[in-house]
């Protein structure tokens, strides 16, 4: 067999076998295939698509090129969650202590944020002393005693997707729904849960434009983990607006506690308690309306909330800033960014406030790239919001007053004030089972 001849069969539209797949990415891992032929090969694929069947075996000669961890050694039905990222998108600190409070076990590993979308490591990491890196001993011991821990992903886990995926960032071929589905699944099938809730985000701000295109991404997800024997279900849900008002590490932190206290915003709220209630319902709890009656429990007996400080304190956390989030280390500087003329705001592009939430400091461009947790930014205005002329539409937080000018651009840069209320879109759109689609 000969990579040329892969390539050259996928540039002509031709179908796969898996033998062919195997020969590629074991062949790239390996380090036998150049980034140069599997960089032709990812464009073939961007190019001329990949059938289920292809798609379903790429996922697992990815899975299978690292350690398939193996969480037998916890009792119970474990669950796992997904999202296809976004900004401001910081649902799993929240919805995981919550179904942990129902004593579903949750063993998660979680990952970086990486461009202008955060992730839930880094996160965590804004609690002070808190470890994201447990031994596998640890992290079984540590869901078998309070049902729940959270960890960054080891280099082990698909090794293919980490080396498919630095190429692809350098390619232009991220966004291509088999490489998509096949980088996002490989990892969560390697990752062991008996169940699976995966969260596709759509919008401006999400690598899914497109109603169709998100259903499509999660169909071709739902139906890879159920050909494994795993329960998946999928949300599409609203990344056109970023969920709740803060953006940057700890701000984050504070607000999930918020929400985990009974008094955060709405729009993060009832995603976490949909996102909560259908990881029970595949949990096999009951039905949907009783899951999410016992998932809004949690927030109003305080469970959540202290499953959430158990979490952190079992991995080292100061939990004094969960008690009181006031006492975050705050950053020195801030500055508010105001309302130019009278309107409703048309439209605040995702992408660019998480852009400008990274020049602030909050994420990181390059992988090696240091993060300043304290900066970020809290947004008063949001999609459909009435504004006046001075109104502060959001303020930014950072410790180099330097880096206020360049963010302020990137967030202007998407910001359209205009004289038409917009038509808002709904939290979820969709829901996604074997058993087929429920749109809202
Ligand atoms: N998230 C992933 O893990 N992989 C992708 O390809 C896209 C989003």
């Amino acid at each position: 067999m000969r990579i040329y001849d892969i390539i050259a069969k996928k540039r002509d539209g031709g179908v796969l076998t898996q033998p062919e797949i195997a020969f590629a990415v074991e062949g790239y891992v390996r380090g036998d295939i150049p980034d140069y032929q599997m960089s032709a090969l990812l464009m073939a694929i961007y190019l001329r698509g990949m059938t289920d069947r292809e798609t379903a075996e790429l996922t697992e000669v990815m899975a299978k090129s690292g350690d398939m961890v193996d969480l037998s050694a916890i009792a119970g039905v474990k669950v796992d969650k997904h999202s296809t990222g976004g900004v401001g998108d910081k649902t799993t600190l929240i919805m995981a202590p919550m179904v942990a409070a129902c004593g579903v076990k949750i063993a998660k590993m979680s990952g970086r944020g990486l461009g202008h979308t955060g992730g839930t490591v880094d996160k965590m990491e804004a609690v002070p002393g808190t470890r994201t890196a447990l031994t596998q001993a640890e992290f079984f011991a540590q869901v078998n005693q309070i049902g729940i821990s959270v960890i960054g992903q080891s280099g082990q886990i698909a090794a293919a997707d980490k080396k498919l995926y630095a190429l692809r960032d350098v390619t232009a071929t991220v966004g291509c729904i088999p490489l998509i589905a096949s980088s996002i699944m490989s990892k969560k099938l390697a990752a062991g849960s008996d169940a699976i809730l995966l969260d596709v985000t759509m919008g401006d701000g999400a690598f899914m434009k497109t109603l169709d295109d998100a259903l499509e991404l999660a169909r071709l997800m739902v139906a890879i983990g159920t050909a494994h024997g795993r329960q998946v279900a999928a949300l599409i849900t609203d990344m056109d607006t970023p969920l709740g008002q803060n953006i940057g590490n700890a701000m984050e932190v504070a607000e999930c506690v918020a929400v985990l206290k009974g008094h955060g915003p709405a729009d993060l709220t009832e995603v976490c308690v949909q996102l909560a209630a259908n990881m029970l319902w595949l949990a096999g709890r009951g039905e949907l309306a009783a899951c999410r009656a016992m998932a809004e429990q949690t927030l109003a007996d305080g469970t959540a909330f202290l499953k959430c400080c158990q979490l952190f304190a079992a991995q080292g956390g100061d939990i004094s800033v969960l008690k009181d989030p006031k006492t975050f280390k705050q950053a020195a500087y801030r500055y508010e960014l105001t309302a130019k003329t009278d309107g409703f705001i048309m439209k605040n592009d995702v992408e660019k406030i998480g852009n400008a939430s990274v020049l602030l400091g909050a994420g990181r461009l390059k992988k090696e790239d240091g993060i300043d947790f304290s900066a970020g930014i809290t947004m008063h205005k949001k999609l459909g919001d009435r504004v006046q002329s001075g109104d502060a539409i959001c303020t930014f937080y950072a410790n180099d007053p330097a880096l206020f000018p360049a963010a302020e651009q990137m967030y202007r840069d998407g910001l359209v004030i205009g004289p038409e209320k917009p038509v808002l879109p709904p939290l979820v759109y969709a829901r996604v089972t074997k058993d087929g689609v429920e749109r809202f």
